[in-house]
């Protein structure tokens, strides 16, 4: 049994991976801001027999939720084997590059980019202390620099100034931190679920999240051979 935490556990695709998590037998933490939601999200797990999940609270914008769940984890089972950085916002849409208010990307950039960096710095020792940590960064399509060059590409009109930005901003982050843990046993991958229909976008995304949230708890669970700092989809490795 791996001990593994999912940010925005919720719901969408973050409950989805929680599920998948618990079902192969792995003792999940379902991280949420609303302790209520988490709850009822964790009560319906419970209700599918699933008893080896819990609800702990983690908001990406108030440090004392992230340090006070590290603390939870550590006396619990002194270590965490999988963390999936998967809470996300979109923010206003659209988000032209021209106008769009540097509060609002500011906004955003709090929550995907730095608020993913806090979580996963405060729990480093502890996957430190795995045999085999495992950090995925949710990201997206819409990071790829090289497909927002590319005129044909089916999103080429979606240039959103905060949240593509700020996903851009993780993928970098993960090739800077798998660069930092590359003598450790940590592998760090930005895995992109694809287009997926929940809350985030109105239910408009082409898959449902129990199909999209597989690519995460397969690179979730990867081997030893399996890649670090690498940006993957369900088809395996994406441009930049
Ligand atoms: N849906 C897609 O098409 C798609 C495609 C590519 C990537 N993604 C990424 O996949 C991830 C999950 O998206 P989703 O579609 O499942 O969206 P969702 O249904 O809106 O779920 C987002 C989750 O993140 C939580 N969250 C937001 N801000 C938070 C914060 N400050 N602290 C803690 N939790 C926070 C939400 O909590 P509340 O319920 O409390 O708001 C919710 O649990 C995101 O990172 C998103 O960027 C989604």
């Amino acid at each position: 049994m791996k001990i593994a935490l999912v940010t925005g556990a919720n719901k969408g695709i973050g409950f989805e991976t929680a599920k998948k998590l618990a079902e192969l037998g792995h003792y999940v933490y379902l991280g949420c801001r609303n302790l209520d939601l988490g709850q009822k999200a964790v009560n319906e797990l419970h209700k599918n027999g699933l008893k080896n999940t819990e609800v702990i609270e983690i908001d990406l914008t108030k440090s004392k939720t992230i340090k006070k769940a590290k603390n939870t984890i550590e006396s619990k089972f002194g270590l965490l084997d999988i963390l999936v950085n998967n809470a996300g916002i979109l923010g206003t849409v659209p988000q032209p590059a021209v106008s769009t208010n540097v509060e609002e990307i500011r906004t955003i950039f709090n929550t995907n980019f730095f608020g993913t960096i806090e979580v996963t710095q405060e729990l480093l020792p502890l996957l430190q202390k795995s045999e085999a940590g495992r950090i995925v960064n949710v990201t997206s399509d819409l990071a790829s620099l090289t497909l927002h060059n590319d005129p044909t590409w089916k999103y080429y009109p979606f240039k959103s100034a905060g949240y593509s930005v700020s996903k851009t901003a993780l993928n970098s982050y993960t090739i800077m931190l798998a660069f930092g843990l590359k003598e450790t046993n940590i592998k760090v991958n930005a895995v992109n679920p694809g287009h997926t229909a929940t809350d985030f976008n109105n239910h408009r995304g082409d898959k449902n999240p129990e199909e999209t949230a597989g690519v995460i708890v397969k690179y979730a669970t990867t081997g030893n051979d399996g890649p670090t700092g690498k940006f993957l989809n369900s088809d395996g490795e994406m441009p930049w």
